[in-house]
């Protein structure tokens, strides 16, 4: 599929989805959304990865928010629709049955960083800035943020960060538990493709079944989330992946996984 305003490498099974308006500091326009949603839905219905990163172009933003510039002629019931809208693609990205990493590398601010929150993990450049300032345009979150950064990190630091519209240093973010981990700025994508080569040494069958116990039982009950851990647990245990596993173990040898 051929995009404007995305760029998409594939390196061993790793991709690498670059949201490229360097101009507007990857801010997302209309496009931008759509473009992200078809991608999602193409890949979601056929997974050869084992992982996806995803960035901004240029040095100065991983992405700035939704455009500014198309809300003048928003109204209340384009306003609950353009919301949907962006709430639709970036569930898209939670629900992406492969790790997806955000590096962002600059400014994630308003959508931008609800983008991020979207992705299973964030790792920041040292240079990157995170805040939802969407009450300075008299506005709020819109794409997740008001539900997902309290989930991430509490409710009270959530309001406080919502409520300030201030922005924050990518070593803040980290000491919130917002971002895992911090890298010099030219490092951030060498940091983020070894962590991607290491879970493409892994059971694809095992990262994925994992990756559903952990989101879907985020939403759910101590006893239910166990509960569905031991479904998928047993559900491992009929695969191939852990007969290799297993038997790789046993003879001191490498597992050779097929994801089957
Ligand atoms: N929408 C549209 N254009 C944007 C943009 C955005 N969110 N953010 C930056 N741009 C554009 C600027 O208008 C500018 O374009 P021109 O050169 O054509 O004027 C270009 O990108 C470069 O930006 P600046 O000159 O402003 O760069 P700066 O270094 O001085 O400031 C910044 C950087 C602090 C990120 C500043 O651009 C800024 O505050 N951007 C807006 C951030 C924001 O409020 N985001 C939330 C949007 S609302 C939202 O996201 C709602 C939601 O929940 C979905």
């Amino acid at each position: 599929m051929k995009f404007e305003t995305l760029e998409f490498d594939v390196k061993d099974r790793i991709g690498v989805l670059t949201i490229s308006r360097t101009q507007a500091l990857n801010a997302l326009n209309a496009q931008v959304l759509t473009e992200l949603g078809l991608f999602f839905e193409e890949l979601n219905s056929k997974i050869d990865l084992c992982c996806l990163i995803i960035t901004g172009s240029g040095d100065k933003a991983f992405v700035a928010g939704a455009d500014i510039k198309e809300m003048s002629a928003v109204d209340k019931n384009s306003g609950a629709e353009a919301a949907q809208k962006g709430q639709k693609v970036f569930q898209a990205i939670e629900d992406c049955p492969i790790p997806v990493i955000a590096a962002v590398n600059g400014f994630a601010l308003g959508g931008g960083l609800e983008l991020a929150m979207a992705c299973d993990f964030i790792i920041a450049s040292d240079l990157a800035k995170f805040g939802l300032p969407e009450v300075s345009l008299g506005l709020i979150p819109g794409y997740g943020g008001t539900q997902r950064l309290s989930r991430y990190i509490g409710k009270a630091k959530a309001k406080m960060i919502i409520a300030t519209g201030d922005i924050y240093s990518a070593q803040k973010a980290k000491d919130w538990g917002l971002v895992a981990e911090v890298v010099e700025a030219g490092l951030l994508l060498e940091k983020c493709m070894a962590i991607a080569k290491s879970i493409t040494k892994r059971s694809p069958l095992a990262v994925r079944l994992a990756k559903r116990a952990v989101t879907d039982g985020f939403e759910l009950n101590q006893a239910e989330g166990l509960e569905l851990e031991a479904e998928l647990f047993g559900q491992a245990f009929s695969s191939e992946d852990k007969t290799e596993g297993v038997n790789a173990f046993i003879e001191k040898r490498e597992p050779k996984f097929s994801g089957k």
